[in-house]
């Protein structure tokens, strides 16, 4: 058997890093000999890529909808994007669905224009209208919204379950009396300004009613696993993001009478924030084919790291049952985690990246999305190395001065979770119990 893995299905390179560092070009901003201009160039540049987040109620601290409120923050945008803080985006690998990157255009129009003072250019200072999105509803939208409303509070507690910090869980009851099938998640948050992270998981065991009904607030306290199935399993949603939507032809597949179960991690804002999500579930038409996505964990289930150490944590590895296509990732991890790898090695030994993240931001969490063309064979083995870094010159480290970090979960510390479909219909039993059936073993 020749190479188990079928690399560029789709014509182009589709996880390896292409040889330039720069995100592949847009066509529609040229390159233009002339100065840039705030109503020629960048005005466009913000719209598309910073407005989504910075308008008035987005999930940035400050909109940036005309001239002004860019130009007078100039030098600090020029750092943030240079530095590629900004927009939000943690890969490094190319080829996932809705890369938030700069072009090396639009990065270069940006600092030139900033160097040169910001002009505005001619005529009246363009202002930008936000456009909320997500206002045409099809009529294959199920929404879910909390009932009650809780709180969020104005600033960090002290939590019982140390490293849960920050987080809160809400469970949302469908109800459905027959199968659904979701094609896309969209959450549309009372506090966009505190609300970072939504990690979902569908729950037809009752873990989630039980962690509501023994909290006494609306939601509860307490990482949202349900049962083997870890959190984030069937999603992360990062805050001011477009949410998620798997590639046409796959679905999350939602039994009868489950909970949507999010675990919101927020940013406290000073201020007690009203907690209603609202969760908006697209469905597959009836009439319509679609292959429902797994998913394969590769994790640790215990860590221990000293305090003031760095290493490289590496977890075993697991071995893909049955030839698939991998359609997303989805990684939890530490404050502390600096950089996750992932990566698929190939009957002959050959190591390919699926994933890979050198600056891991806690608050930046989301599952990365492939437009469904990479093929993985059966027996290729999937393995994950985390970089963690428990020393005080890690400015995420949430403890000053470091303490040793020992963590326990049963579904997993350090966890990537492979969204896959299975590649024949009938494999797809073989694939549907993989990954509980793997962290019911390992977690014993
Ligand atoms: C997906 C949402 C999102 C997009 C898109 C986005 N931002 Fe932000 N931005 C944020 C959030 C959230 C923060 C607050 C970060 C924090 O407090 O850690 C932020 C903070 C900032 C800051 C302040 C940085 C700091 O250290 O506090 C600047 C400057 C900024 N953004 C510029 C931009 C620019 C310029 C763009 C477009 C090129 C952009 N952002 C696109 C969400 C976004």
């Amino acid at each position: 058997m020749g190479s188990l893995i079928a690399p560029f299905l789709c014509g182009v390179a589709v996880i390896a890093t292409p040889p330039a560092d720069e995100a592949p070009e847009r066509a529609d901003v040229e390159p233009t000999a002339e100065a840039s201009t705030w109503n020629r160039d960048i005005a466009e540049i913000v719209k598309v890529r910073c407005l989504g987040c910075h308008r008035i109620g987005g999930a940035a601290p400050f909109p940036l909808q005309d001239h002004a409120s860019v130009a007078n923050r100039a030098t600090f945008i020029g750092d943030v994007v240079e530095s590629g803080r900004m927009p939000p985006w943690l890969p490094l690998n190319h080829g996932f669905v809705g890369d938030r990157r700069l072009t090396a255009l639009e990065r270069r129009a940006l600092t030139t224009w900033i160097a040169a003072g910001a002009p505005i250019g001619a005529g009246e200072p363009i202002r930008l209208d936000a456009d909320p999105g997500g206002a045409e509803t099809s009529k294959n939208v199920l929404a879910l919204q909390m009932t009650e409303a809780g709180e969020i509070p104005e600033e960090s507690g002290p939590a019982w379950h140390r490293g849960e910090l920050d987080q809160h869980g809400v469970m949302l009851p469908l109800e459905n009396e027959s199968m659904h099938r979701v094609r896309a998640i969209r959450h549309v948050t009372s506090a966009p300004q505190a609300i970072r992270v939504a990690s979902l998981v569908f729950d037809d065991t009752g873990t989630g009613r039980y962690l509501d009904e023994r909290d006494p607030r609306v939601g509860f306290l307490m990482a949202a696993d349900a049962g083997v199935r870890p959190s984030g399993v069937d999603g992360i949603l990062l805050g001011g993001g477009d949410g998620l939507r798997w590639p046409d032809g796959f679905h999350t597949e939602v039994a009868p009478n489950s909970d949507l179960v999010a675990e919101l991690h927020y940013r406290p804002t000073g201020r007690i924030e009203r907690l209603q999500e609202r969760f908006e579930l697209e469905l597959v038409p009836q009439d319509v084919e679609s292959r429902p996505v797994r998913w394969l964990p590769v994790g640790l289930f215990r860590v221990a790291i000293p305090a003031g150490t760095r290493s490289l944590l590496s977890t075993p590895e697991t071995v893909v049952p049955v030839d698939v296509d991998l359609v997303g990732l989805s990684v939890r991890a530490l404050e502390i985690c600096v950089g996750v790898e992932v990566v698929a090695i190939d009957a002959d030994g050959v190591e390919t990246v699926l994933l890979e993240i050198d600056e891991w931001d806690h608050h930046q969490r989301e599952t990365y999305v492939l437009p469904a063309c990479r093929s993985l064979a059966r027996g290729t083995r999937i393995l994950a190395r985390f970089k963690v870094d428990n020393t005080a010159s890690n400015p995420a480290n949430p403890d000053s001065p470091p303490v040793d970090v020992r963590r326990g979960r049963r579904t997993g510390v350090l966890l990537v979770m492979l969204h896959v479909a299975a590649v024949e219909g009938l494999s797809d039993d073989a694939l549907s119990s993989f990954g509980g059936d793997w962290v019911r073993r390992r977690g014993q």
